[in-house]
């Protein structure tokens, strides 16, 4: 929809917000009306470099023409027929999944917060069917991010913040241990755990890389206390980290991992995907969701999959994130630059990161802030090296402006 389209003007839409909204997030002021590969376009046809890609969604570009293709085909056959049915756009996206990042099953559902819900609902039931009723438990990492439905938030490790606060009482059995310290970890668990969830790069949390060491310390762990090792892969999955799944580059491969974001191509799509040995877990009754699966979604998933694939956007995330996080280091009041492939974060010496957010903006960059001092650059993995060059000058005026 466009605003000549429905007739109303930016500040009728800003209204209608404004009077029907519940408001959680602070938008940006202008109207997104439309996007094409790196761009986002307003209401006023102004074009921003989008370094955001819809929170780490749009990897394949805005609106790629693939995407839509399949989109468009899919809603003439078949928008929706429930998960009684067999369909077409489902099954080819299972076997192009679990063939292309090495898993054996797969579960889909409708976004990263559904995919964790049922990786954890997987793991407890998991626990208690082969070792009885007490093994159950969770440890998941301070700082981490799961989503926002109560069990995600309960492993989600953000005490006294406002993604918790007065939600509580949450599930019981998920503790909390120290990200990138296996003694934590080793610590936290007791007999009675049953599973480990970690991202492999912390991105809500300031995009904090996981050291190999840890990760390889976790599966040792795992492996000696036979526990599950779950990988939250909805924001590293699908290219970003420099390879398919972050787990491959670290050599490091958990039991089941959970993905979202990059593989719907802007569709609403999640999955979770196991080993093997935990095929027998769910059957008939013991999971459900009305539209996890469904068709359109599949079939955009399946495509935007595929340009990842085909494209070899990896190699691109590898080699572009590697060039980017160089000239980023040359930027004043820079800390640190971390992150691997394109999933990049940018920490200032000073708390500036909602005022660079904001300005940039207006210069006509997205980035997004995900700590007081951190912004999160995430652009699509086909982004062109002019287009970091671009985004790198934004930043340094901006940031000039600012200090
Ligand atoms: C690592 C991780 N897990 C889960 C989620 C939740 O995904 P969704 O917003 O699709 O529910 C996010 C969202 O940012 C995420 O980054």
């Amino acid at each position: 929809m466009k605003l000549d389209e429905v007739g109303k003007t930016k500040e009728d839409i800003v209204n209608l917000y404004e009077t029907y909204f519940y408001e959680t997030f602070k938008r940006f002021d202008f109207i997104a009306e439309s996007g094409h590969d790196a761009y986002l376009v307003d209401e006023s046809g102004r074009e921003y470099l989008d370094f955001m890609a819809g929170i780490a969604v749009n990897s394949a570009g805005h609106c790629n023409k693939k995407v839509v293709e399949a989109i468009k085909a899919q809603c003439d056959d078949l928008i929706h027929a429930s998960n009684y049915c067999y369909t077409i756009p489902q099954a080819m996206l299972a076997e192009l999944i679990c063939k292309s990042i090495g898993f054996e099953k797969i579960y889909l559902q409708n976004s990263g917060a559904e995919a964790n819900e049922v990786m954890i609902k997987l793991a407890r039931k998991y626990g208690k069917d082969n070792y009885g009723e007490n093994r159950y438990k969770i440890v998941t990492a301070l700082n981490s991010f799961h989503g926002r439905t109560l069990a995600t938030l309960a492993a989600t490790g953000q005490p006294d913040t406002a993604i918790q606060h007065n939600y509580d009482p949450f599930i019981p059995g998920i503790t909390y241990a120290e990200y990138n310290n296996l003694k934590s970890f080793e610590d936290a668990c007791d007999e009675d755990t049953i599973a480990v969830m970690v991202e492999p790069i912390q991105g809500e949390g300031g995009v904090i890389p996981a050291d190999e060491e840890f990760l390889k310390g976790l599966r040792k762990l795992c492996d000696e206390r036979d526990m599950l090792l779950l990988f939250d892969e909805v924001q590293t999955g699908w290219g970003r980290t420099g390879s398919l799944m972050a787990y491959m580059d670290y050599g490091v491969k958990p039991d089941c991992i959970s993905m979202a974001k990059a593989m719907g191509g802007g569709m609403p799509i999640g999955a979770m995907c196991t080993s093997a040995k935990l095929a027998l877990t769910f059957g008939p009754g013991a999971h459900g969701s009305t539209y996890a699966g469904n068709p359109v979604c599949c079939a955009a998933s399946y495509a935007q999959i595929s340009e990842i694939i085909d494209n070899n956007l990896s190699k691109n995330s590898k080699d572009m994130g590697e060039y980017f996080r160089e000239i980023l280091k040359t930027l004043p009041e820079v800390k640190e630059v971390r992150g691997r492939g394109l999933m990049i974060g940018l920490e200032f010496t000073k708390d500036i990161a909602t005022d660079v957010k904001y300005n940039a903006q207006e210069a006509g960059l997205l980035v997004t802030a995900v700590r007081p001092s951190v912004i999160r650059l995430v652009p699509p993995l086909n982004v062109t090296r002019d287009e970091c060059d671009k985004a790198k000058d934004i930043l340094e005026r901006v940031i000039k402006k600012l200090i």
